[in-house]
């Protein structure tokens, strides 16, 4: 270890013993973009007695996430706090050799040809959903997508398809994420409420049951049918990567919890903000009116569907789902001028670097047009980072991908959801930005398409 005078760029003051411990926790939104405005690129903030560093430029994003990933771990990975407390030893909550090894064993069922297999399934369970919505009512979109999408996550991933479990699965999530420590691996201990504890226990237990049941119906078919279940038995059986049934588990569960919290957030965020931009509302229609013309979207069809695509890559940049990422660095390192020692916290944020005015040049505006290659926009590696970036790169990035295009789609052909009157769109920041209120929904019929669809 280098033993140079150590340095952490300025930041707030705060207050006597828990420095910004409240606006971290209460109000981190706001927060994050302040520090931005007032100290730049860097900036320092006592969370209780422990220094947290914030690097807000694209060049950090490279330094830590492409760069330099090895010296730089999760917080809670090796404690066992956070989300580990939650997820135990998935992907996402371990490192280092560990990780290589695992998410090596996994990648296949990434793939893209493999995942591009699955978009007949999401189109169909997308039909279903909508063809239970009755035009001018009013459906909460949230629950709505969480449904549509842990279903889409359990049957291409695990093969299951049980509407009564879903459901289930679904608040069960619901009242462990919303209850969750999910905080404490950067604020120490937080004790929750009584009820709140019975309830997150309620709520976990729903979820393993779910899980282990999963694992031994498949132990007793013995079936191979290539899926994700399929290859976390498999490497069990074989001594290289063996495994034990409860690191099977928690990948089950984090490939449940991940792949659909974001995807959902996503597509309540995309919705909201097409009922609330119609010039984009009206251009992303007649894309599809021209391309589909009332039937359902294919995989073959995303190609001829830019606008779709520029659409959700703006939704990414302005509401993103993971709103910021942490690291802890094994050893010193220097950045900036700064020596920074060895179990430095660092929060690196896509709220913050999504909307910085010298990279962007108009991020307070919704503009999926900045998306067109022809816009001359250029974003620098590590200015947009909706999926991280490097070996860490989300896994299901590819999945989420075709699912939000084609789930938009499938929405558009038949309605077009506006914000109900009265509705409170609030952010809830936790693990994800979620909407702490839910998004309800007006479902307008799609006028323009329903002939058409109709000649199907
Ligand atoms: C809009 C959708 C999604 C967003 C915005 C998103 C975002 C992210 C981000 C930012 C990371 C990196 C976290 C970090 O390095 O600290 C990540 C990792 C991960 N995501 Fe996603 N994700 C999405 C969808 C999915 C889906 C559909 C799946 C699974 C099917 C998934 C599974 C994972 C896993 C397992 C990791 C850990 C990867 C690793 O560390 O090797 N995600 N995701």
């Amino acid at each position: 270890m280098s033993t140079a005078a150590t340095s952490l760029p300025p930041g707030p003051k705060g207050l006597p013993f828990i420095g910004s411990l409240l606006d971290f926790q209460r109000r981190p939104l706001q927060f994050f973009r302040d520090l931005e405005r007032t100290y730049g690129g860097m900036a320092t903030a006592m969370v209780g007695k422990r220094p947290v560093l914030f690097c807000f430029r694209p060049e950090h994003i490279r330094y830590f996430l492409v760069e330099n990933p090895r010296n730089f771990i999760k917080p809670g990975t090796a404690t066992g706090a956070g989300l580990k407390l939650f997820l135990g030893d998935g992907l996402l909550t371990i490192d280092g050799e560990q990780h290589r090894q695992q998410r090596r064993l996994v990648q296949p069922a990434f793939h893209k040809h493999r995942v591009d297999s699955y978009a007949a399934t999401m189109t169909r369970y997308a039909q279903e959903t909508i063809e239970a919505w009755r035009p001018g009512s009013v459906v909460n979109m949230a629950s709505e997508m969480q449904y549509l999408t842990l279903r889409i996550i359990t049957k291409t991933l695990f093969d299951v398809d049980s509407i009564e479990q879903t459901r289930q699965l679904g608040h069960a999530f619901d009242v462990v994420i919303s209850n969750g420590p999910q905080r404490s691996a950067i604020m120490g201990r937080l004790i929750p409420s009584f009820s709140a504890q019975r309830e997150r226990e309620e709520g976990a237990r729903t979820i393993d049951t779910f899980v282990y049941n999963l694992i031994a119906q498949r132990r007793k078919t013995g079936q191979d049918t290539g899926d994700v279940l399929s290859m976390l038995l498999a490497a069990q059986k074989n001594e290289a990567g063996a495994m034990s049934d409860k690191q099977i588990h928690d990948h089950v569960l984090t490939f449940v919890a991940a792949g659909h919290e974001t995807a959902q957030n996503t597509l309540s965020w995309t919705l909201y903000l097409l009922s609330q931009h119609p010039h984009v509302r009206a251009k992303l229609l007649a894309e599809l009116q021209t391309v589909l013309g009332g039937r359902l979207p294919t995989l073959d069809d995303l190609p001829a569907l830019p606008y779709l695509e520029a659409v959700i890559n703006e939704a990414w940049r302005f509401y993103p789902p993971a709103w910021r990422q942490a690291r802890i660095a094994i050893e010193d390192f220097e950045l900036d001028g700064y020596h920074i020692p060895a179990h430095t916290i660092t929060i690196l944020s896509q709220w913050v670097v999504h909307n910085l005015p010298d990279v962007w040049g108009d991020p307070e505006n919704f503009r999926p047009e900045r998306w067109d290659k022809q816009s001359g926009q250029t974003i620098p590696q590590g200015a947009y980072f909706p999926f991280g970036l490097g070996p860490r790169i989300c896994i299901g990035m590819p999945f989420a991908q075709l699912e939000t295009r084609l789930l938009l789609a499938t929405i558009f052909q038949r309605f077009v959801p506006q914000l109900a009157p009265g509705a409170r769109v609030v952010f809830q920041p936790l693990v994800t930005l979620r909407p702490r209120y839910g998004m309800p929904m007006r479902l307008d019929a799609n006028d323009m398409l329903i002939p058409a669809l109709q000649k199907v």
